[in-house]
């Protein structure tokens, strides 16, 4: 118990956590589309996956769609971070629609790469999760079957090429840095003169917020990750923190979704939060454990970042 009688929690604050540069400029190019053309303005797909984040931005005047059609001629409309297959920017040309990409650039740096590949007669490999929209943006930068999609290892056990001594590999930038690892080897092992990504296409944020949550994994009773269902690298995080030690680790979308009864059983928490959560997610979380319990926090930093990306050209000019 602490000095005033509650019991006593450890919290450890992972740190990096939260946003990533890509989350950061994807919400600007929306909050600023908005400043400079007016209500509404259309976002096809979540613009990044939290509930948050899009529900604050619909009250500023964003209006989320599923796909292009749903959009009218004569208002501006945003790509989401997780990027667009190729036909999507084609089709907005079409009907000379104000588009504005918020594709996060190490994605587009991957579309690039796989592109590069493709121009050099390389059939592709993708590691990543069926239906995710990173995926689903990253193979439509080709031509149907231009590229293959690796999840497990039994696919990367089981894929066979039509011509093994031209492949190249490209990743999902949200991935566990150590499954990937496993796959690559995999991969490398059966087709020795595959051409791997330069740098990992595994993105920094992703990276950095893995080793953060394995800083802290075996000293915690239990690991809250706060984000979306939806969200690659949180549900990433929650595995990493399992694997890493942490009797148990699970995934919550914000305060409301504690469950005290287990956060009552531990007497070490750690916390994160995915690319795409907010700060104030946090801080909620923090402020519902001191509504009643006597906490002490540690955060834990593993690296600073420094990241920042620039906004389109549309939205600099005056
Ligand atoms: Fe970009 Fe990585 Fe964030 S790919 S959107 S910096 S999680």
């Amino acid at each position: 118990l602490g000095a005033d009688g509650r019991a006593s929690k450890r919290v450890f604050l992972a740190a990096p956590r939260g946003f990533c540069a890509g989350v950061d400029r994807a919400i600007q190019i929306v909050e600023k589309s908005i400043e400079r053309y007016g209500a509404p303005v259309y976002v096809r797909h979540e613009i990044v996956h939290n509930r948050h984040v899009v529900d604050r931005l619909s009250g500023l005047g964003a209006v989320f769609v599923a796909e292009l059609s749903e959009c009218p001629d004569d208002r501006p409309v945003v790509f989401s971070a997780h990027g667009v297959p190729k036909s999507v920017p084609r089709a907005a040309e079409a009907r000379n629609l104000n588009f504005l990409d918020a594709t996060c650039p190490l994605v587009s740096k991957v579309h690039v790469e796989a592109e590069r590949h493709a121009k050099n007669g390389r059939h592709i490999l993708l590691i990543g999760h069926t239906g995710h929209p990173e995926v689903i943006g990253t193979m439509g930068q080709l031509p149907e079957g231009d590229i293959s999609l690796i999840e497990t290892e039994e696919d990367a056990r089981n894929f066979s090429p039509a011509d093994p001594e031209n492949l190249a590999l490209v990743t999902q930038t949200t991935l566990s840095v150590d499954d990937t690892a496993g796959l690559i080897a995999i991969l490398q092992e059966r087709f020795p003169s595959i051409a791997l990504p330069f740098k990992e296409d595994i993105c920094y944020a992703t990276t950095n917020r893995q080793a953060a949550v394995k800083a802290i994994a075996e000293r915690c009773d239990l690991l809250l990750v706060i984000g979306s269902q939806k969200s690659s690298n949180s549900k990433r995080l929650v595995e990493v923190g399992a694997k890493g030690g942490a009797d148990e680790s699970m995934l919550i979308s914000d305060a409301d979704s504690l469950d005290w009864d287990r956060v009552d059983a531990a007497k070490t928490i750690g916390l994160s939060a995915g690319a795409s959560a907010p700060e104030y997610l946090t801080n909620g979380v923090l402020a519902a454990l001191r509504s009643r319990y006597d906490v002490t926090v540690e955060e834990v930093e593993v690296v600073k970042e420094k990241v920042v990306f620039r906004l389109p050209r549309q939205l600099l000019s005056a």
